[in-house]
C-alpha cells in the first residue's frame, strides 16, 4: 500500500511516499527558510505565499521520484495541526482537492506525531539515506523535539500513547533560534550553533538546567536569558543595552564557548529526562524525532547515557518533511483508523498530542 504525504505546517513544502509504513520511496521539500533567514524567523505571510508557489512542482517531482502516477496511490495524508494556520492551510486545501478528483481516501495527521514515525523507515532505493536497519518497537519512549515542541510520548502502541511531559514556555528549537540570534548566528540557530559549538568550550559558561514539579516537563525560556545575561556580563554592559548589539561586541572564539555551552546544557536536560522516563517505563524502543533530532551533540549525548543501543535516522528525516507524514498515513490504514472528510477536513493550528 503507497501512501502520499503532504507537508506544510511551518516553512517546508513536503511530499513523501511511503510504501508499507516502512520503504521510502520519494521525499522533495521546498524550502522558504532563505527567505525567512533574513528577517531572523518565520514570517508567516510568506510562508503561507511560498507554499502556494512550491506546491504543484513539488508533487510532480516526488512522483517523478518515486517513478509512480496517481493511479498507483492508494491514499493521501495530510498534516492538518499545529502550525501555522496559513500554511496548514494550503497543504490541507491541496490535499483535499486531490482527494476528491483522483477519488483517494484522505488522513489527516497530526504534525508532532508525524515527526515520531520518520523513525519507521527502515529501506530506501534513493540515495543519500542512511536509515535505521530495524523499526523501533513497543512499548517505545520518543523524545520529541522541535521548534514548536518539546515532549515526551511514551507510546504502548501505535495510536494509544501518553504525554509524560512538556515544555512549559519555549520549545528546545526556539531556545536555539533565539540564542543564535542574540549571539549574532543566522537562522535557523540549531545547525549554526552547532557549526560554532564545535571549536568552543562546552564548561566555559556556568548556565542552569530549570527545575520542574513534573520532572519530565522542560522550561527553556530561562536558559535563554541565563545566556542573554552572561553575554551581557561578558562585554561589560547591563541589561539596559540594545540586546540586538549585543553580538557585534562579541570574538568568533567568545561566540563559540557561548554556543557550546549553550548546546550542552540544553541537550543534557533533554537527555537527562529522557533517562530518567527511561528508567522508569523500562521501553523496548527510544527514538529522537523533530528538527533538534538531527543534533550530533544529542545523538552523542543519548547513546553515551542510554543503556540500550539507538538507531537514528537521516537527519533530513528529522526536519520537516512529507515521508513521516506518509509513513503515519500508512499505519492509520493498516490500524483502521477513521478516514478524514475530504469536504470538510479543518485546520488545528493548535492541535496538541
Ligand atoms: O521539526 P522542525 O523542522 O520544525 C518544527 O516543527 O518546529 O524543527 C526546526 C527546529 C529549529 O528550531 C532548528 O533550530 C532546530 O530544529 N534544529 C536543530 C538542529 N537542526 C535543526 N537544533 C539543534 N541542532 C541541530 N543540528
Ligand atoms: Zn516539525
Amino acid at each position: 500500500m503507497i501512501v502520499l504525504g503532504i507537508e506544510t505546517s511551518c516553512d517546508e513544502t513536503s511530499v513523501g511516499i511511503v510504501c508499507d509504513g516502512k520503504e521510502l520511496l520519494a521525499c522533495v521539500t521546498a524550502s522558504s527558510m532563505e527567505i525567512h533567514a533574513k528577517y531572523g524567523g518565520v514570517i508567516p505571510e510568506i510562508a503561507a505565499r511560498e507554499h502556494i508557489q512550491a506546491m504543484t512542482p513539488t508533487l510532480e517531482e516526488a512522483l517523478k521520484q518515486a517513478k509512480l502516477d496517481w493511479q498507483d496511490i492508494n491514499a493521501i495524508a495530510v498534516t492538518y495541526g499545529a502550525g501555522l494556520g496559513g500554511s496548514l492551510l494550503i497543504g490541507v486545501l491541496t490535499a483535499r482537492t486531490l482527494a476528491i478528483i483522483k477519488q483517494k481516501p484522505l488522513y489527516g495527521i497530526n504534525h508532532v506525531e508525524g515527526h515520531v514515525y520518520a523513525n519507521f523507515l527502515t529501506s530506501t532505493s534513493l540515495s543519500g539515506y542512511k536509515l535505521p536497519t530495524k523499526q523501533p518497537e513497543f512499548p517505545l519512549l520518543a523524545l520529541i523535539v522541535s521548534g514548536g515542541h518539546t515532549q515526551l510520548v511514551l507510546f504502548q502502541d501505535h495510536f494509544n500513547y501518553k504525554l509524560l511531559g512538556q515544555t512549559h514556555d519555549d520549545a528546545i528549537g526556539e531556545a536555539f533560534d533565539k540564542v543564535a540570534k542574540i549571539i549574532g548566528l543566522p537562522y535557523p540557530g540549531g545547525p549554526s550553533i552547532a557549526k560554532v559549538a564545535s571549536s568552543g568550550n562546552g564548561k566555559s559558561f556556568n548556565l542552569p538546567k530549570s527545575r520542574m514539579q513534573n520532572r519530565y516537563d522542560f522550561s527553556f525560556s530561562g536558559l535563554k536569558t541565563a545566556v542573554l545575561r552572561a553575554t551581557q556580563q561578558l562585554v561589560g554592559v547591563d541589561h539596559t543595552f540594545p540586546s540586538y548589539r549585543l553580538a557585534e561586541r562579541l570574538n568568533a572564539s567568545q561566540k563559540a564557548d557561548i554556543a557550546a555551552s549553550f548546546q550542552h546544557i540544553a541537550i543534557e536536560t533533554v537527555v537527562d529526562k529522557t533517562l530518567d522516563a527511561f528508567n522508569t517505563f523500562g521501553p523496548k524502543s527510544v527514538v529522537i524525532a523533530g528538527g533538534v533530532a538531527s543534533s550530533s551533540e544529542l545523538r552523542r549525548q543519548l547513546s553515551e547515557r542510554l543503556p540500550i543501543e539507538i538507531e537514528y535516522t537521516d537527519p533530513k528525516l528529522c526536519t520537516d518533511n512529507g515521508a513521516m507524514i506518509a509513513t503515519l498515513g500508512c499505519y492509520k490504514i493498516m490500524k483502521h483508523q477513521p478516514e478524514a472528510p475530504p469536504y470538510t477536513l479543518e485546520i488545528e493550528p493548535g492541535l496538541s498530542m
